[in-house]
């Protein structure tokens, strides 16, 4: 065959596959015999379709290896039945656990997610929320990396179906925005008071970003904790950083470097408790026994640590099902009013801390 044939063949090929694939809704109808309403019903598992009509339609489906087309179906339904969920960081566990509880929701009603990873980057946030509107998602699932989000605000202007999940914003009460959160201040209140009840004075704080409310709310408690047992705050104590591991390392050898020694840590996530530790443990301290060191949310990390870590528990997975879900029947227009959730916090106490034996230096 020569090459003009191979070229003329190829394109009859192209298009045969092409005429395969696409057929519609309408040719399922045709060859089961039935309404387009009856194919639509069965594609919807509708309980108004007989059990023989619905055998014949699936075998028109198989037949013509029929799948139906989204595109298609958000014109006419105007939904695609997609949730884009955004976090801000996809390496760090406590983010697969909110996506599984989100997902898992999805999963149980019906519907597709699409997970984005924004970096804490306002202007990937932005990319992937323009991406997700065109193509079509129903409705957001945010966890927001700023405090005073523009983003979030301009969906909930132009009336795009969202629920902040984890962190809230500071103008969410003036829009219709559910809120899915813990009880941030709490969280850093049970975990400071634990240490200071093992007899702690010298409490060192060590936060993710000061523009993520959830810092300022386990600072709040870190605050309301210390003044209650009317013990000092020490400003050079309590650092601002991010929610990485190498931000507790860093900041703990620097303040040892400073000659400052408190004699425990509360860390705003369970990995800047890690490089807390890890940082002790490089320069000879031992975890309880020198210094104490208490974490926040109980991801997976927690328990595989040595010494496993004493930390707060947050209902990941039931925070992000429970905000999905929240987000779906607004969608299906079962509720109207916009709520703010917050699920309560606890101790989980394992062994990385424990009585204190030295007094902290702090001059
Ligand atoms: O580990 C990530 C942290 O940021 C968690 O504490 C969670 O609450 C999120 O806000």
């Amino acid at each position: 065959m020569d090459s003009n044939n191979l070229v003329h063949f190829e394109s009859i090929f192209v298009f045969c596959e092409v005429v395969i694939i696409s057929c519609t809704i309408y040719d399922v109808a045709r060859k089961a015999g039935v309404s387009i309403a009856t194919v639509s019903r069965v594609l919807n598992n509708s309980e108004l379709v007989s059990e023989k009509t619905k055998q014949k339609v699936k075998m028109a489906i198989e037949e013509l290896n029929y799948t139906p087309n989204i595109i298609a179906s958000a014109l006419t339904k105007k939904s695609t039945l997609t949730i884009g969920l955004l976090i801000p960081d996809i390496s760090n566990p406590f983010y697969s656990e909110l996506s599984r509880g989100v997902e898992d929701a999805c999963n149980d009603f019906g519907f597709n997610t699409v997970i984005c990873n924004t970096d804490y980057c306002i202007q990937k946030e932005t990319a992937y929320i323009n991406l997700l509107r065109q193509k079509s998602v129903d409705g957001f699932v945010i966890t927001t990396a700023h405090y005073n989000d523009e983003n979030v605000i301009n969906l909930a202007k132009d009336k795009v179906p969202l629920v902040l999940l984890d962190r809230n914003i500071d103008k969410s009460s003036g829009y219709d925005i559910d809120v899915v959160c813990s009880d941030n201040v709490t969280s850093g209140y049970l975990a400071t008071n634990h240490l200071i009840q093992l007899g702690h004075k010298s409490i060192a704080c060590f936060l993710g970003p000061p523009q993520i409310e959830v810092n300022i709310e386990r600072a709040r408690g870190y605050v309301k904790a210390i003044k209650e047992a009317c013990l000092k705050i020490v400003p050079e104590l309590v650092a601002y950083g991010d929610f990485k591991l190498d931000f507790g390392y860093k900041k703990t050898l620097e303040l040892l470097n400073r000659g400052l020694r408190p004699t425990a840590f509360f860390a705003a996530n369970d990995l800047i408790a890690l490089g807390i530790i890890r940082a002790l443990k490089s320069v000879g301290f031992s975890v309880p026994a020198d210094i104490s060191v208490v974490g926040c949310d109980n991801t997976i990390l927690a328990e595989l640590t040595d010494p496993q870590l004493t930390t707060i528990n947050q209902p990941i997975r039931e925070m992000g099902y429970y905000a999905t879900e929240l987000l779906i029947k607004k969608l299906k227009g079962e509720r109207s009013k916009s709520e703010k959730i917050i699920f309560n916090t606890e101790l989980v106490v394992r062994k990385s801390t424990s009585v204190c034996k030295k007094i902290g230096v702090i001059n």
